[in-house]
């Protein structure tokens, strides 16, 4: 399959079959992450595959719940992989406020789309969660108060009815134009 065309297939699944992952193919998801681009190359990620159904399920109860029970359609994932944001060295974190944006928001970005890719690849659906109770994840994993999580992935075989949709994107025309000097 071609880049483009993978792209295009991948979509956010949210309804998955009951099929585990094996930890070979997760750990392809992980390595995909790996060789991904980073500011100064500080790679600050770390991730945390939690792949036990009991896990999930009390994962799901704990950050899943009130405000944000739209997320609580992960209790059915096979895998989800919690992103730890590290901040980054010194010099990136002057870099960032420098240019007042986040380099380690964007280097996460990356490697969490090269893992969703790549479980396309292999026929894993996927879901990018921002939606969750951040403190209740960290508790959860025993991870210190100061550790940042901006992203949880869902991973999952998608379930027989879970149909694509239509895509809704902008026109290529509306989000691009050449630099022209008149
Ligand atoms: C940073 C980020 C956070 C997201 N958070 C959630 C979320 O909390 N819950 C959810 O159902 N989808 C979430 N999504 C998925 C988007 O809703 C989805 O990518 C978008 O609607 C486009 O649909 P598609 O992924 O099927 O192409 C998130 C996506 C991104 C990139």
């Amino acid at each position: 399959v071609k880049f483009l065309e993978l792209v295009q297939q991948r979509r956010s699944v949210r309804r998955y079959a009951p099929e585990p992952i094996s930890r070979k193919d997760l750990d392809q998801c992980i390595e995909a992450a790996r060789l991904a681009p980073s500011a100064n190359n500080e790679q600050p990620w770390y991730f945390i595959v939690v792949d036990d159904r009991q896990a999930i399920q009390q994962l799901v109860a704990a950050a899943m719940s009130g405000i944000y029970a739209t997320s609580r359609f992960v209790k059915h994932a096979a895998a989800l992989v919690v992103v730890i944001t590290e901040p980054g060295k010194l010099s990136n974190q002057v870099g960032s406020r420098f240019r007042r944006t986040h380099f380690n928001l964007i280097d996460i970005a990356i490697a969490c789309e090269h893992l969703v890719l790549q479980a396309q690849e292999l026929g894993i659906g996927s879901c990018w969660l921002g939606w969750f109770k951040e403190k209740a994840v960290k508790r959860f994993l025993k991870l210190p108060r100061s550790a940042r999580i901006d992203i949880v992935i869902s991973l999952g075989y998608p379930r027989a009815d879970d149909q694509a949709k239509v895509r809704q994107r902008k026109t290529l025309d509306s989000i691009r134009r050449y630099y022209s000097s008149q």
